[in-house]
């Protein structure tokens, strides 16, 4: 009975292999909620420490929880010496993902207690996540730069500590509002590539620190998260906004993607891409500087083009790739500045995931060679 070949669906593509109740993206309405509130409501009310909570705990926090949440982030913040010198030894050559991928594998590999499943375990890991990976991000980027890291301030909010340990300075509030937007819309994406990896290796009952270092490694990829740090240095290869068409159009002969466009679920535009724009351009009317206004106007330029040409929007890591160099990061820090972020929402699944597990398996359509006798040995 000839069996016919199962249908494949390469890369998952409209695939539903679970369910969430974490948040859902809704092409049709063009919508992303998290635990029901819509992402754009959360941007504009809520800080970053509130998303994370509400991501965590499915509610957001009243004020004593806020308080108690925030205590506990800004006391976990610094790293101890082990942890500061292992990670001052990685080569300055490698990427910056690299040495937040091993940081997180060494804080699994020193974090002495057990993983045993319960979501209070996972939650204070997740915690402590949440306040070392900024420190680890910025101590690195001051290494780079020749300079020595500064202390996390526990007097300073999240995203403001997050400035003072890179710069040594909290810019304007209009500065660490967008860099807390681009938090907020970073959190979470229900099924995407690097939370999917981490609830694959949850599924195994391997232990939060293997689930997030494995996503770390997926986020890396330039298809996924590495797409904002590969519009900066797309955008940098452009150089003109009157150049921006002439080169799309040897991009797309190339056959090259252009870094910051398409999504697999998002068809007419990433519902997070409005809120991000609009904070980016607060940024550069802010700046108002001659250099600032002409990268705006290249940005704009060759959205505009990619629309006209391929019809394809952009996603969050096209405003959130300029946002980043407005803000002073160095273009390699942009994808840590994500993980930063999804770390919370990563965390989140991993915690969902055990709380009704099955092992993620899937099966694969065979076109190798048919059955054949292994010959003698010659
Ligand atoms: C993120 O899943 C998530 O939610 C991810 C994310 C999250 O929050 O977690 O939103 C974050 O990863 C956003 C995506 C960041 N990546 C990039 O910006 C890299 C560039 N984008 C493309 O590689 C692409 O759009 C993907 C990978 C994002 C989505 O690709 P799909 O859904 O697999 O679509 P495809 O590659 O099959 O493209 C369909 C068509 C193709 O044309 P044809 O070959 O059929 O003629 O559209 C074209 C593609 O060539 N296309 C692009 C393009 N994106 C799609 N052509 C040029 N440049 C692009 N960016």
């Amino acid at each position: 009975m000839p069996t016919t070949a199962p249908e494949v669906h390469r890369g998952l593509a409209g695939v539903v292999v679970d369910t969430t109740g974490i948040s859902t993206v809704i092409p049709e309405t063009n919508s992303l909620t998290y635990r029901g509130y819509p992402v754009q409501d959360l941007a504009a009310h809520r800080s970053f420490e509130e998303v994370a909570y509400l991501l965590w705990h499915g509610e957001l926090p009243d004020g004593a929880q806020l308080r108690e949440f925030r205590a506990r982030e800004r006391a976990l913040r610094p790293l101890d010496r082990t942890t500061a010198e292992l990670l001052a030894k990685l080569p300055e050559t490698c990427h910056p993902m690299d040495v937040l991928r091993t940081a997180v594998s060494f804080f699994g590999a020193e974090d002495p207690t057990e993983d045993d499943g319960r979501p209070a375990s996972g939650l204070a890991k997740s915690l402590t996540l949440l306040a070392k990976l900024p420190t680890v991000v910025a101590a690195d980027q001051r290494r780079r730069r020749g300079l020595a890291p500064i202390a996390p301030d526990p007097d300073l909010g999240h995203a403001e500590n997050f400035f003072h340990m890179c710069f040594g300075a909290v810019p304007a509030p209009e500065v660490v509002r967008c860099f807390e937007v681009s938090l907020v819309l970073y959190a979470e994406h229900s099924f995407n590539a690097s939370t999917f990896t981490a609830r694959v290796v949850t599924s195994t009952l391997s232990d939060l620190y293997s689930a997030v270092t494995a996503a770390i490694g997926a986020l890396k990829g330039p298809l996924h998260g590495g797409a904002n740090e590969a519009v900066m240095h797309m955008l940098e290869e452009i150089g003109d906004p009157a150049r921006a068409a002439d080169w799309l159009d040897d991009a797309l002969a190339a056959k090259r993607k252009v870094m910051g466009f398409g999504h697999r679920v998002y068809k007419h535009g990433d519902s997070r891409v409005p809120i991000m724009q609009a904070a980016l351009d607060e940024l550069v009317a802010l700046a108002a500087d001659p250099g600032t206004t002409r990268l705006a106007a290249l940005h704009a330029a060759l959205r505009e083009a990619v629309l006209d040409r391929k019809g394809i929007h952009p996603n969050l890591d096209y405003p959130a790739g300029l946002a980043y160099h407005l803000m002073g990061f160095d273009t390699p820090v942009f994808t840590p500045l994500f993980v930063m972020s999804r770390v919370t929402g990563w965390t989140a699944h991993i915690t969902e995931q055990l709380a009704h597990n099955a092992l993620i398996r899937p099966l694969a359509s065979y076109d190798g060679p048919e059955q054949r006798p292994v010959p003698a040995s010659a």
